[in-house]
């Protein structure tokens, strides 16, 4: 009989193992990066021990949608994340990605204006600089089409030359050949709004042709919702790829119930074939670029409706103005005063003394529609947590996981808790195939957390969104303790996760 060694035994813990099967009463044990064991009473001697009685294991929770790019720089321990239970974290949504590195510097500069953050070159470069400089968590990339697209062509409003197409092109290639998971696109804003879908077909193949998939921040998510889902639709059928829909939503109350349509376009595209699945935050308020609100016309009142629906000052909020911090946690509705400007006014006047970094959040969705794309088996859990300088960031930032875990599962019931935990767990890591991920299973990798299902809950505010969730009592990432007793160790054992 030989006598077991472990580096951690996780004892007398409720299993949630990822696959969205019934929870089980196991042990865990790990070894260097890997689970080694899972099962019933498991012996031998640990470097660490751990009581889990009463507590849940379940696999690190995976941000299929987070916009934490330059973060893992900036801020490498990544405590809004780790400190809501993620272990990896997908970047490079919303067609914003990190090549070029001109364009991509730019674009990340505006959130962090008067930071000084490093150089790279390619997506090949930035994942290389995160192996020599690790965060917390995991990181995988996407590579967005904006990014291609201004690189490339500027804001030009047209369809790209064939050199400017070749350009685009080449990024794509070596982004999927550094290991990109897909491509990103965010036809809401400039430059990938002048884009013909066309376009994005053609770039699309490019993708299939790796093993990729495409991800989008749809054209309209309001009185275009179903047009635009058709759109992405298309693009996975004509591009022969895997969809995700960025933050499925209806904005602006003139749409609200609109998610029942668009849910039953996914059904009726998922039968003939299509593999496509959508993400979602759990909140009724969005949030985005100032600038990217005006150009979609979301503050006419009474001009044509853009892809963000109508959205009045009073419910625009100052989530980030670098120089103005005093605007922070202001409606646009208290500067229209201030300024005795009207709303279109007060927000040229706004970007024009901050330049384009302005981030807003904004109340456009329906709780009803959250809940019914929740309960949806096709919605998986992303935060788009915009990390900026400013001092209001979208509370989602820093709650998203607790949030469905705490308020959407166990105090409502909308979901069960082995639900929304494979939500966040087994079937992203499916859908973007991250490998030996996402699961709680010997010979996995040792990304877990230990939480309290009874007490688990996001804290933050709109007034006070900087706090983390309560019941996160254990994070490991890659075997490493990240969280221990509810506190940042320090450590940053992340990796980059290349595609399978
Ligand atoms: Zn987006
Ligand atoms: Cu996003």
């Amino acid at each position: 009989m030989t006598s077991n060694r472990w580096d951690v035994l996780i004892r007398n813990a409720t299993v949630y193992d990822g696959s969205g099967n019934s929870p089980a009463r196991a042990d865990v044990a790990l070894r260097a990066d890997r689970i080694a064991a899972v099962g019933p009473q498991l012996d031998g001697e640990a470097g660490t021990m751990l009581d889990a009685s009463g507590l849940a294991v379940a696999p690190g929770f995976i941000d299929v949608h987070s916009h934490d790019d330059l973060a893992m720089f900036l801020t490498p321990e990544m405590d809004f994340k780790v400190m809501q239970g993620v272990t990896t974290d997908v970047v490079g949504n919303c067609g914003m990605g990190v090549a070029p590195y001109k364009a991509a510097s730019l674009f990340f500069g505006l959130l962090y204006p008067d930071v000084a953050f490093p150089r790279w070159e390619g997506y090949a470069g930035y994942l290389q600089a995160l192996d020599r400089d690790p965060p917390s968590v995991n990181v995988a990339a996407l590579v967005g089409h904006n990014t291609l697209r201004f690189a490339a062509m500027g804001n030009a409003q047209r369809a790209p030359t064939a050199e400017a197409f070749a350009q685009m092109r080449d990024t794509l290639r070596e982004g999927l050949e550094a290991g990109a998971l897909g491509f990103s696109t965010g036809l809401i804003y400039e430059p990938g709004r002048y884009a013909q879908t066309e376009e994005i077909v053609t770039l699309a193949r490019e993708v299939a042709a790796a093993g990729g998939l495409y991800t989008t921040h749809m054209r309209n998510e309001a009185g275009g919702l179903l047009e635009s889902i058709r759109e992405a639709i298309h693009i996975g059928e004509a591009g022969g790829l895997h969809v995700q829909i960025s933050h499925h939503k209806a904005g602006g109350k003139e749409n609200w119930g609109r998610v029942r349509d668009s849910l039953r376009l996914l059904e009726e595209a998922r039968a003939r074939g299509v593999e496509v699945t959508a993400d979602q935050y759990p909140y009724t308020s969005g949030s985005t670029a100032l600038a990217a609100v005006v150009q979609n016309n979301a503050l006419n009142q009474r001009g044509v409706q853009g892809g963000m629906g109508r959205v009045a000052p009073k419910d625009v909020l100052i989530a980030s103005a670098p120089h103005h911090p005093e605007y922070e946690g202001k409606t646009l509705q208290d500067l229209c005063d201030r300024f005795a400007l009207p709303a279109e006014a007060a927000a040229q006047r706004i970007l024009e003394e901050e330049g384009m970094g302005v981030v807003v959040v904004l109340e456009m969705m329906d709780e009803t529609d959250v809940r019914t794309v929740m309960q949806h088996p096709t919605t998986m859990i992303g935060s788009d947590g915009l990390p900026a300088s400013g001092a209001k960031p979208h509370p989602r930032l820093y709650g998203t996981f607790p949030r469905v875990l705490g308020r959407y599962a166990r105090a409502e019931g909308l979901l069960s808790l082995t639900e929304a935990i494979y939500r966040m767990t087994g079937f992203p890591a499916t859908k973007f195939r991250l490998r030996e991920r996402g699961f709680v299973r010997a010979g996995g990798y040792a990304d877990l957390v230990v939480f309290d299902p009874a007490t688990i809950m996001d804290t933050g505010t709109y007034a006070d969104p900087r706090q983390y969730p309560t019941g996160v009592r254990h994070v490991f990432v890659n075997g490493v303790t990240v969280v221990r007793e509810g506190q940042h160790t320090g450590a940053r054992p992340g990796r980059t996760l290349r595609r399978a």
